[in-house]
């Protein structure tokens, strides 16, 4: 198994020491991701419990054809996050985009993915860019000319608090420039029931996914964080409107951490991740809040999952 890449990331293990020295028990959910975590993300998205992957991915199927008939042929396609790149084949097939730029911090991920693109489609420009989206970019300068579409599919906005999201979003405006679109997808607040089962699926995925962080801790830091006294929890949060993933400790448990002694008591819970939903006019509204004006909206049947086209207007004077 390669993990010289992460074995070395000194901001995870700055996260992990934080969490536990301020006992704030909270560890950023972009640690979920390495690449035990990614494979299991991937099976996720094909638990028959975990609806959006498979929403989205019927609303590209179904509308890929209206959306580049309102955004027009030849802009340059900007996919944040990019990661294997699954859904992207959908959209470019209908843009007839003049280029394709995938972001994506993990260069691994990135190349891998570009190629597999560049074999579907061998006439496209495609310009990778290995970067942290969470903040203004250079693009590449052969776009530099071109309109452009961003697109950040998979409701991955929801895994951010309300101000990193509108923080993102004034980001891409930037990136992007006025007159750019972007094409995202929101998860939509439903059923209570439907929600947790889809983040504590009845195989166990989600909890292999989530306690692969402990794991990734003890493997990578020199713990032994006793990870069979975990328990992965899915609970709905109705005023944050948001899924929130804790571990929590099923007894007293004591363990070491790069050396340093820790202790958690039966029932404290170690905050993993946060998946925000949306109601029918709260995308639009953190769109707005960050510079983008919703022009077209779809849904499937069930409301489940909306995917939004949305325009970066010149910010004009206000009443
Ligand atoms: C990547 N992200 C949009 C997923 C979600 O639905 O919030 C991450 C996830 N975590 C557990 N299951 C899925």
């Amino acid at each position: 198994m390669d993990m010289t890449i992460s074995q070395l990331d000194p901001a995870f293990q700055k996260d992990v020491f934080r969490c536990f020295e301020e006992q704030a028990y909270a560890i950023p959910a972009r640690w979920l991701y390495d690449r035990r975590g990614s494979e299991l993300f991937e099976q996720i998205t094909e638990l028959p419990e975990y609806y959006p992957t498979r929403t989205e991915t019927a609303l590209l199927e179904n509308y890929s054809e209206k959306i580049a008939e309102i955004s027009g042929a030849r802009r340059a396609v900007v996919e944040f996050g990019s990661g294997s790149s699954t859904k992207t084949p959908l959209l470019l097939r209908e843009m007839q985009p003049a280029a394709y730029v995938p972001i994506d911090i993990s260069g691994e991920f990135l190349a891998a993915s570009a190629a597999q693109l560049q074999k579907q489609f061998p006439q496209l420009p495609i310009y990778p860019l290995e970067a942290d989206f969470m903040r203004r970019l250079n693009l590449p300068h052969e776009v530099a000319d071109m309109p452009k579409l961003g697109f950040f599919p998979g409701s991955t906005i929801g895994n951010m608090i309300a101000r990193t999201s509108v923080d993102l979003l004034r980001f891409m405006r930037e990136t992007l420039g006025v007159g750019s679109q972007l094409l995202i997808g929101f998860d939509r607040i439903k059923d209570v029931d439907v929600l947790v089962d889809a983040y504590d699926d009845s195989a166990g995925v989600t909890a292999e996914f989530s306690l692969n962080l402990l794991h990734r801790i003890n493997r990578e830091m020199d713990g032994n964080i006793p990870v069979d006294q975990f328990r992965h929890i899915a609970i709905w949060n109705d005023l944050y409107a948001r899924i929130e993933i804790y571990l929590e400790a099923m007894s007293d448990v004591t363990f070491a951490i790069g050396g340093n002694q820790y202790n958690m008591e039966k029932g404290q819970r170690l905050h993993i991740e946060n998946s925000h939903k949306y109601g029918l006019r709260d995308a639009r509204l953190m769109l707005r809040a960050g510079g983008w004006s919703p022009l077209r909206e779809w849904s499937d049947e069930r409301d489940y999952f909306s995917l939004v086209l949305a325009e970066a207007h010149p910010h004009k004077n206000a009443p």
